[in-house]
């Protein structure tokens, strides 16, 4: 049985939070796509050319604590817009995608582009002011040293280049089901996910 779930929506807006929990509920697996971008990011600021670091992702890329740092989220954002670096992202995504089981992949153009034949597709979005809060506060339990503005400033540069690029913008799937977190506890936001998958059709693996 493959059953696919679509996450997207912009920076910090809870995708990951929302989909690792719905991937524990049914027992899929998930797939955070925004970890491909980052590596590739990460890369491209070691002084690798984005494309030959997409060409070339391994496993072992993707689960670096380094990933999560502001400086590798614009340097993701940057080689995003290059239509070359996310073709190259396409066949790995789409084979996680109808794997045996079940899988929900998080992102920004899984229901549009990647998986528009989803079962499933959400799109989660939250003020960008509520957002960079969260994401201020994350950094911080981290340890490491930002401010509200700085962090706010990097979700709305983020946004404004995601939204814009002509390959595989953001922007919500037609059939996809609208979920604003703004004013929603992480469980109430989990609950309003399930449901909506639920209502779709799926099952526990
Ligand atoms: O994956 P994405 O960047 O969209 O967001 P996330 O990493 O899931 O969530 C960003 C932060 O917001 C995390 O610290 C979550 O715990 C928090 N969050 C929240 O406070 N309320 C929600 N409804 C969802 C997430
Ligand atoms: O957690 P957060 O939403 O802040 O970032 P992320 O999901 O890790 O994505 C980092 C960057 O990768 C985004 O700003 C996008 O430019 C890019 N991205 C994308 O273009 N397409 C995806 N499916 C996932 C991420």
């Amino acid at each position: 049985m493959a059953f696919t779930i679509a996450i997207d929506g912009p920076a910090a807006a809870g995708k990951g939070t929302l989909s690792k929990a719905v991937a524990a509920h049914f027992a899929y697996a998930h797939l955070d796509t925004g970890l491909l971008y980052r590596a590739v990011g990460r890369r491209m600021l070691d002084g690798v050319d984005p494309l030959e670091a997409a060409t070339s992702l391994l496993a072992e890329d993707l689960d670096a604590d380094d990933l999560r740092t502001p400086d590798v989220a614009q340097a993701a954002s940057r080689v995003a817009v290059i239509p070359e670096v996310r073709a190259a992202l396409v066949d790995f995504q789409r084979a996680f995608a109808r794997r045996d089981g079940g899988a929900v992949l998080d992102g920004r153009d899984i229901g549009t582009v990647i998986c528009p034949d989803a079962e499933a597709k959400l799109f989660v979005t939250a003020s960008a002011e509520v957002r960079a809060e969260r994401r201020f506060r994350e950094l911080l339990d981290r340890g490491l040293e930002t401010t509200f503005e700085t962090v706010l400033a990097d979700v709305r540069e983020r946004d404004a280049r995601d939204m814009d690029r002509v390959a595989a913008p953001l922007l919500p799937a037609e059939d996809a089901v609208q979920i604003d977190t703004s004013g929603m506890s992480i469980d109430d936001a989990v609950a309003a996910a399930i449901a909506a998958v639920t209502e779709k059709g799926a099952t526990q693996a």
